[in-house]
């Protein structure tokens, strides 16, 4: 067997010690000066009996345990195979990269755990004022109200995210709405390169890193299963007739289990990275969710239906039922589908 040290190492100090950190794998391990030497002199593939019986001194669980920690990469392995895409394809730094990896399918916390978290919290730590209001003492212009004209005000301001659905399903016209609101291509413009589409909502360079799936239970005229949304041709496509439960998806949050259908926004990083090899336009395709899932969620209200986004997706999941195979595939953003119904203990369930 081959091994190397891996090439998405970090080290820090930390407690008096060394911490190194695989960001790929998310794997963190306590190290020393010994190891960082000796995976410097590892860098091109060695025989593991050669690591074992040299610098190891014939302790080849130490071996074994460095593969655990992944702060070597087996040749051939998964872990390999995705270094090696990582160093052709992820243009953006280093600081980038560890950033996005480590976020990917994090420890979701249950709404119990979430609530024990905060009361603990509360105790010692004063929360900070969630808005900011004028002083009395700065001169104030008090602003004339939308009034009854203004129907896109009044539409904003009914949005309300509800997890309880009154009806088993929704109609096709109102998903296909939704889709065409938040993604649907309108326009194209060119530049020096090509073309590029245009929306509803803003998108660096207009670069439109995101692609739309809706996840199917019940959605009238669709077979249950998973589509692909094609936001120039305004279609669906069936590419999976798996039904996952919707919770699944979402780190456990059962309130979805009831939900017609849900929509899952995925990030193609390599569109926005092809163009920006700065690494702030990582932070312009997670703001482009954004923009995409407010116009879903305005669609929804103008159709008496309610959009519950979350954040919290369960990555590993949600790639391998939309067999997303690519390093710079993200899921970033979903929300819920369904006619507002009644929530139990209404706010309990804001995590
Ligand atoms: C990025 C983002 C992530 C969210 N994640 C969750 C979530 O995981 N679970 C949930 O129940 N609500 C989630 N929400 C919904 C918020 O809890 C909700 O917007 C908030 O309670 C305010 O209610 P409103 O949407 O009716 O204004 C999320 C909202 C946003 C914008």
């Amino acid at each position: 067997m081959q091994i190397r040290a891996a090439r998405t190492l970090v080290f820090t100090q930390h407690e008096g010690g060394i911490l190194g950190c695989n960001y790929l794998s998310k794997s963190v391990f306590g190290c020393d000066t010994g190891l960082i030497s000796v995976l410097s002199e590892t860098s091109d593939w060695t025989d593991v009996e050669a690591l074992v019986e040299g610098p190891f001194q014939g302790d080849s669980e130490a071996v074994e345990a460095l593969i655990g920690y992944s702060a070597v990469v087996v040749e051939g392995s998964e872990l390999a195979r995705k270094e090696e895409e990582y160093i052709s394809e992820w243009h953006w730094n280093v600081p980038t990269g560890m950033m996005h990896f480590c976020l990917e399918d994090p420890d979701i916390m249950s709404i119990e755990e979430s609530e024990a978290a905060q009361i603990e919290r509360v105790a010692h730590e004063p929360q900070p004022p969630l808005f900011m209001r004028n002083p009395d003492s700065l001169p104030r212009v008090a602003l004339p109200s939308g009034g009854k004209a203004a129907t896109l005000l009044e539409l904003m301001a009914r949005r309300r995210t509800v997890r309880a659905a009154a009806a088993p399903s929704i109609s096709l016209s109102q998903l296909a709405d939704c889709l065409y609101a938040g993604m649907g291509i309108t326009g194209f413009t060119a530049n020096c390169v090509g073309s590029l589409p245009l929306g509803m909502t803003p998108s660096g360079g207009a670069r439109n890193p995101y692609e739309a799936y809706v996840f199917v239970r019940n959605v009238d005229g669709l077979e249950p299963g998973i589509y692909h949304y094609s936001a120039l041709d305004h279609d669906l496509a069936r590419v999976s007739d798996a039904t996952p439960r919707l919770s699944e998806l979402i780190g456990g949050q059962d309130w979805a289990d009831e939900m017609p259908c849900m929509i899952v926004l995925t990030a193609d990083l390599r569109r926005t990275m092809w163009k920006y090899r700065d690494p702030n336009a990582y932070r312009v395709v997670l703001i482009e969710a954004g923009h995409i899932g407010q116009n879903v969620m305005l669609a929804a209200t103008q159709h008496g239906l309610t959009a519950c986004p979350t954040a919290a997706l369960s990555q590993a999941r949600i790639r391998s039922l939309l067999d997303l195979k690519r390093i710079t595939d993200a899921p970033v953003y979903a929300m819920t589908l369904a006619v507002p119904g009644i929530e139990q203990g209404a706010g309990a369930s804001i995590q």
